[in-house]
């Protein structure tokens, strides 16, 4: 795991972006995992402005998205395929049908889910996954206690998270109980995987994901056993780890073919 500790939220965002824009240079038709909420918001915005400036091509790309709302359909306003659209994808060359996202209204839940995990497979597998993270430590919605092996599938949100995305909604009866989300070992299978995470409230998330035990108590902790983990902080998410100051030395002293 590679711990990266910028000043700023934007400083993080723009190196993020070159991230995947390294990627899509070498691999045009590369499957991107994305994430929604406030983190991503940023960096979404540097890669539009690639595009636009330096034409970074998304035409070949596939992407999956971490997970939406069971009960909101496509075009309302806190939905995450409408997140998706008016955050990234309508600024950019991606092909529409190329983008994924779970069914928020899916009938057959269980069905839609392993149709999802099918859909990955046959695009190939995920080259890159971007992640936030919570307050209480999950990636996606897979809350404390998600099993550290599942697959896309449906759960419960916490009161907490409920909470933390109540902003995205006109009143607190709205926001849904349920989601669809990919598992933990879903977001695990990616080839290399991203997560960002910025401000105060990230720093004790961040400490016990990073330093602290493996645990299905903080989801994002499992990341400590993938192979080609980054965790993207500003300073203030970094706050609360022990190791601060050994990660940004590893980062200064980087040899010149390891950087971005
Ligand atoms: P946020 O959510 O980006 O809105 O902080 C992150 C998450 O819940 O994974």
């Amino acid at each position: 795991m590679e711990i990266l500790i910028l000043p700023t939220k934007q400083e993080a965002c723009v190196l993020g972006a070159r991230w995947i824009a390294r990627l899509l240079r070498n691999k045009s038709h590369a499957v991107l995992g994305l994430a929604t909420g406030s983190t991503p918001v940023l960096l979404y915005r540097e890669l539009i402005r690639l595009h636009r400036e330096e034409r970074l091509d998304f035409s070949g790309v596939t992407s999956f998205n971490l997970d939406e709302y069971l009960g909101l359909g496509p075009d309302h306003p806190a939905s995450y395929r409408r997140f998706m659209e008016e955050n990234l994808f309508q600024h950019i060359n991606i092909a529409p049908e190329k983008t994924h996202i779970p069914n928020g209204l899916a009938t057959d839940v269980p069905a839609a889910c392993a149709t999802y995990e099918e859909e990955i497979q046959r695009a190939g597998g995920i080259d890159l996954q971007i992640l936030g993270i919570g307050g209480d430590g999950h990636i996606g919605f897979n809350e404390p206690g998600s099993s550290l092996s599942s697959r896309t599938r449906i759960k419960t949100l916490t009161d907490r998270t409920r909470r933390d995305n109540a902003q995205f909604f006109e009143k607190p009866g709205d926001i849904p109980w349920h989601v669809i989300t990919m598992g933990v070992g879903t977001i695990m299978d990616a080839r290399e995987i991203l997560l960002l995470a910025f401000g105060k409230g990230k720093a004790a998330p961040i400490a016990a994901a990073v330093e602290g035990p493996v645990t299905a108590s903080v989801p994002a902790s499992i990341l400590q056993f993938h192979p080609k983990a980054t965790i993207l902080l500003d300073e203030e998410a970094a706050s609360g780890l022990e190791r601060a100051d050994y990660y940004r030395w590893v980062h200064e002293h980087k040899p010149g073919w390891q950087r971005v």
